[in-house]
This record gives C-alpha cells, sequence and structure tokens, in this order.
C-alpha cells in the first residue's frame, strides 16, 4: 500500500523552486573550486555528487516517473539518484581512487542541473497557472521534490562546516552573535495531558510518510529545562571526566567514543588552555551561552550524568505545540507565520545564537527555542506512527530508517528554511552521527 497526500495543491510552486535553486546557486558559490571534489564527511558523497543529486532527484520524481517523460542523460540519472545513509563506523568506507576521475566534470552536471531545472521548472509553471493542471499525485511528487532540495540545503552546511575554512568563502557580513553568559537555566512544569503527533492526510498541502496518520498520546506531567544546555554546561561534563567515564554512556556509544577517540562534541577544539567553536567561517572562543551542538549519544550521556533524560518526542511535542486551553498549536508562539523575531531558522544566521534571545518564539508554557537554534534531540527511536504507509512518490523515504538505529530530532536549525516549520515534521539521524546541528534540553518526572 502506498499514500498519496490527497490535497489539491497550493499554488505557487515555482517560485519556492526557484527559492531552493538560488539558495543551493548560493551555497556552492561558497566553496572554493578545488572542494569540489572533496569529501568534507568521509561517510558520504563527495561535493560534486549533491550538485547533482538534487536536480537528479526532482527530474526523477516528478517528469521522468512522475510524467513517463525520457530520459536526459541515464546515467546520470542513476549516478545521481541516491545517497548514502552514514554510519559511525568507519571501516565501512571503501577505498576509492583520485574522485576527480571517479566523477564527471563540473560542466557535465552543469549541463545536466540545467536541463533537469528547465524542465521541473516547465512543469510547475504549468501548475501554477492552473491548479487542477497536474492530478493529486504529480502535486504530491512536486510538493516531495521541493521538501527534498529544501532538507539538502542543509545537508549541504553540515558538510560545509567540515571544510577546512581556507576552502570557504566568507559572506560579507558574517558576524556571529556570540553573547555572554548562559541566561539561568530554569524549570518548567508542563501538566499532563494530551500531545498531538502525527498529521492526518490532506490536513496539510503535504506531508512525509512518516508524519502520517495523526495520533495523539497522554502525556503524563513532567518538567523541562526552559534553555537549552549551552557550552557552558556541557563544558562542566567534559571538565568532570564525562568522556572517560564508561557509566554514563550506552555500551554502543561508549565503543564509538573509544573506538573514534572523541573527547568532545565536534565542534569544539582545543587550543592550549582554552575551548574554541569550529564556526562555519571562523574559529571562535567557545560562546558560553549557545546551544551546545552534540550527538544524541553525547546528549543521552550528559542527561545520565545530571540524572535526568532526553524528552520523549511527546514530551517534546507537549512542551511546544501543546497549551493550557487544550487546543494545539501551530507553532510554539501561536499561529504567526515565522520570522526572524521568533527564533534562529530559515538561513537567519549561519550559526547558532545565545539561549534565550528570541522571547517572542517561547511556547505556551514558556519554553525556549523549541523551534530554531539547532534540532532537538528526543529520546524517541525513529518508527512509524500506526497507519503508517509509505508515500507513492518516494517509498523508500522513511521505511528502511524505521531499525532501532535512527532517533527523531524535532525543531529547527539556523539553516532549516521556513517551509519545513511544522509541527508533524520529523527529522532523524543515528545516535552517533555527530556533524548535525542538533542541541538537546532535560526533562524530569513531576517530583523531581
Ligand atoms: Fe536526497
Amino acid at each position: 500500500m502506498s499514500r498519496a497526500n490527497p490535497v489539491a495543491g497550493r499554488p505557487g510552486l515555482l517560485p519556492w523552486y526557484n527559492r531552493n535553486r538560488e539558495r543551493a546557486a548560493q551555497l556552492f558559490g561558497l566553496i572554493a573550486d578545488e572542494a569540489y571534489y572533496s569529501r568534507p564527511i568521509a561517510l558520504r558523497n563527495p561535493i560534486v555528487f549533491y550538485q547533482g543529486h538534487i536536480p537528479a532527484f526532482s527530474f526523477n520524481t516528478l517528469i521522468k516517473q512522475g510524467l513517463g517523460r525520457p530520459s536526459i542523460d541515464a546515467r546520470l540519472e542513476q549516478l545521481f539518484a541516491r545517497g548514502i545513509d552514514p554510519h559511525e563506523d568507519s571501516n565501512n568506507v571503501r577505498a576509492r581512487g583520485n574522485e576527480a576521475d571517479l566523477w564527471p566534470s563540473r560542466d557535465e552536471v552543469d549541463a545536466f542541473c540545467a536541463e533537469a531545472d528547465r524542465q521541473v521548472r516547465a512543469v510547475l509553471a504549468e501548475h501554477d497557472r492552473a491548479a487542477d493542471a497536474l492530478p493529486p499525485e504529480r502535486v504530491e511528487a512536486a510538493h516531495c521534490i521541493l521538501e527534498h532540495e529544501a532538507m539538502h540545503l542543509e545537508t549541504l552546511m553540515y558538510m560545509w562546516h567540515q571544510l577546512p575554512l581556507e576552502q570557504k568563502r566568507r559572506p560579507a557580513g558574517y558576524r556571529p552573535l556570540i553573547g555572554g553568559a548562559p541566561p539561568a537555566q530554569t524549570w518548567i512544569d508542563i501538566p499532563s495531558g494530551q500531545a498531538t503527533l502525527g498529521i492526518d492526510p490532506g490536513a496539510e498541502p503535504f506531508a512525509w510518510d512518516n508524519e502520517m496518520p495523526g495520533c495523539t498520546e497522554q502525556v503524563p506531567a513532567f518538567r523541562i529545562q526552559q534553555h537549552n544546555v549551552c557550552n557552558a554546561d556541557y563544558l562542566a561534563f567534559v571538565e568532570a571526566g564525562g568522556y572517560v567515564d564508561a557509566r554514563w554512556w550506552r555500551p554502543a556509544d561508549w565503543a564509538w567514543i573509544n573506538a573514534e577517540g572523541i573527547g568532545h562534541p565536534l565542534f569544539w577544539q582545543r587550543d592550549g588552555d582554552q575551548w574554541l567553536w569550529r564556526g562555519m567561517f571562523d574559529l571562535l572562543a567557545l560562546p558560553a551561552a549557545w546551544p551546545v551542538w552534540v550527538s544524541q549519544a553525547e546528549a543521552s550521556a550528559y542527561c545520565r550524568w545530571r540524572g535526568l533524560s532526553l524528552p520523549s518526542e511527546a514530551q517534546y511535542q507537549r512542551a511546544a505545540f501543546g497549551a493550557p486551553d487544550g487546543q494545539p498549536r501551530r507553532y510554539p508562539w501561536g499561529n504567526a507565520a515565522p520570522d526572524a523575531a521568533r527564533g534562529v531558522f530559515d538561513f537567519h544566521a549561519w550559526d547558532p545564537q545565545p539561549a534565550g534571545s528570541h522571547p517572542a518564539g517561547c511556547s505556551a508554557w514558556g519554553v525556549d527555542d523549541l523551534v530554531g537554534n539547532g534540532w532537538e534531540w528526543t529520546a524517541t527511536a525513529f518508527a512509524p506512527f500506526p497507519g503508517f504507509e509509505v508515500l507513492a512518490s518516494y517509498p523508500e523515504y522513511s521505511a528502511e530508517f524505521f531499525d532501532g538505529e535512527h532517533f527523531v530530532m524535532k525543531g529547527a536549525a539556523p539553516v532549516t528554511v521556513r517551509e519545513l516549520i511544522r509541527p508533524s515534521f520529523r527529522n532523524w539521524f543515528r545516535a552517533r552521527y555527530p556533524y548535525i546541528y542538533a542541541s538537546f534540553r532535560c526533562v524530569a518526572g513531576a517530583g523531581q
């Protein structure tokens, strides 16, 4: 069985596609030519793959499979069809030759992308001219390619982040907001009540298969930290020997940090007696008030050290979108569209900003930054909601990650576009994948 999103599309898909493509061009313009065939994250494909993959996926999904039209270049459509799931075991990385010899020339990729773009734009323009120009399953495919590219803009950023600074072109006006000391951490009581998980087919113009159908979960009262765990908080864990004490780590996580020699968050760097933060375009003295960005394994270890827990997905939903009147909210702050006053997302910044800088984005309970400034790790393994069916346009999107190894992240990072901000959107990664822009906060039982 597969499920299509049955709602007729809203107008204006071409402007979103154009915005995505312009953003992608801007991001590729930030890196030096010599980085093009490099592999900044060893377990990922080289950068050239992603330039081809985004338009190839759009063409394959909407034009070739969706409309049955002929190939542009069957070899490139196959080569660029699918990425790989990162795995922490670096022994799995196969031996490779010179990457530039294994991949097409940049001119060849550019020409393929231009033709794929031309055909996709023509179909989206047709949709935008007449609401019923495309059947519902093609409208779904159109949304699918738009959200796919939007998500890849973020994965490009993870890779760019790992490139040497000299291989990046710093944008004019790049000025990270460092801030001072972290905000005072307080505990916020969330009363027992229902969390809304997922969404019913048709309730949004588009939702991924893993978001459907909607369901609810009764959540007992709990307490949650108002702010993310900040670098200054996490430093206490590092300095207390957190990375050399097996008690705080799940066995597989403990094996991972020892095998890889990990002693601190990936975004940190030791310089003599001080800690630095490896920003997108600069090395900075560790900003104390920024949320710490870590893997789920490291977030879990910190929580265990503190005698606390990561929130479950349902607890996050309740803290972010629940309200005392029992009516779930569209955003933590209410129904107003996401803008820069509400949080750090939609490319408002390249790096995090001090926790608590956006009080206008607080949830109904007064919890800060639940959307923006880094995804929020949960303790919940990525799994389907009851009644799950794969999406017709992209059947492999979620199903093969329901393996107990991937954990749900919610919210948004600074480079998550606003179109992906909705209560039901779920992100997921392996517990031991440290490259992503993910933060966390702790929860405790109501009596703790
Ligand atoms: Fe992809």
